[in-house]
């Protein structure tokens, strides 16, 4: 099978390339290496550099390449990004994804997985529950609303030109080539700094007793594999949520992390600080999972830190 992925250089996208060519498949990305590196890109897959807000450029390369099916993860992805400018967030993440939607129709794309994000979509999960598929969602920032736009575009796409389409809302994913980076990804962020025996900042953890924001992290191995499925054919939903159903706070998953680690460079742990909540973020979100997931948090922290181990910082 022929398939485009967009974002492809970036961390779950490049995920997601890897699964396919393993499974036999052709594979081309499109993205315009934003956040994406060179050093993701499969040296297996054919890559155009290509900002997915071109739509003309983007329905030449879905004419010439004819895929079968598209995994489509390139976005705007940080919601402050979005708090500050919604303008941008908005002309990439629903006009972009219009153009992919648009030049797939053209080429007669049978199917289409698209990353869109639970942990975003529900807005605050109350205490003791979960968002499952029956929970309205209540998007909160300008992230979360323009994910919940193209996944309305998607469901039209998919009653009027008949695209099966696949909506996978992604819970907090974490894994290797996770940007340490950016303002996002917090697994990535501790690791990096664990390792490097450098202090960490611990976002609203407001009081003594208080162990920060709750979140449901999903390891980016079982995204990958929801996204073969759904692109395989072998899922039947429309939208599934990809999550472990597993609340952890950012405390626990510090101390998880610098268990894993072991002790950082000076023999110390490292320090942590307390920080205020920032603008647009939630203080909970745990998510029904709607397909089994196989990696527990503790297995994907462990191969995440090794992986940070073998990088130079
Ligand atoms: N990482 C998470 O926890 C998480 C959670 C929920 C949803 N998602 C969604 O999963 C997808 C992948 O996220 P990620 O964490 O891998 O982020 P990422 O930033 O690593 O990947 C995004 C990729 O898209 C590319 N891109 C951005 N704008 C583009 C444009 N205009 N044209 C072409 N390419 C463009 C970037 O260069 C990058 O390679 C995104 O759609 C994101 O919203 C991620």
């Amino acid at each position: 099978m022929r398939v485009i992925v967009t974002g492809g250089a970036g961390f779950v996208g490049s995920h997601v390339v890897d699964g396919l060519l393993a499974s036999g498949h052709e594979v081309l990305v499109i993205d315009d290496l934003s956040s994406g590196r060179r050093e993701n890109l499969a040296p297996n897959a054919i890559f155009e550099e290509l900002d997915i807000r071109k739509g003309e450029k983007v329905n030449e390369v879905f004419k010439r390449f004819r895929p079968h099916a598209v995994s489509h993860q390139a976005a705007q992805t940080s919601v402050s990004v979005s708090t500050r400018e919604p303008l941008r967030d908005a002309e990439i993440n629903v006009l972009g994804t219009l153009n992919i939607l648009e030049a797939a129709v053209t080429v007669d794309v049978e199917r289409v997985a698209f990353a869109s994000t639970g942990g975003a979509i529900y807005g605050e999960v109350p205490e003791g529950t979960r968002a499952g598929l029956h929970t309205p969602p209540e998007p909160l920032s300008p992230y979360a609303c323009s994910k919940f736009a193209a996944e309305a575009y998607l469901h039209r796409y998919q009653e009027v030109k008949g695209i099966q389409a696949h909506i996978l809302r992604y819970a907090n994913v974490y894994g290797p080539r996770q940007d340490p980076h950016g303002e996002a990804g917090v697994v990535a962020i501790f690791c990096q700094r664990i390792l490097a025996g450098e202090p960490i900042q611990i976002n609203a953890m407001k009081t003594e007793g208080d162990d920060g924001c709750i979140r449901d992290y999903v390891y980016v191995e079982d995204v990958v594999q929801a996204n073969l499925m759904a692109l395989e054919g072998e899922l039947e939903a429309e939208i599934v949520n990809i999550a472990t159903g597993q609340e952890t706070t950012t405390l626990e998953l510090a101390n998880t992390i610098q268990q894993q680690a072991g002790p950082s460079q000076n023999g110390k742990q490292v320090e942590m600080h307390r920080a205020p909540m920032r603008e647009g973020d939630l203080q909970r979100s745990v998510l029904e999972p709607t397909l089994p997931v196989e990696t527990s948090l503790a297995q994907g922290l462990a191969q995440t830190v090794d992986w940070f181990r073998s990088r130079p910082i």
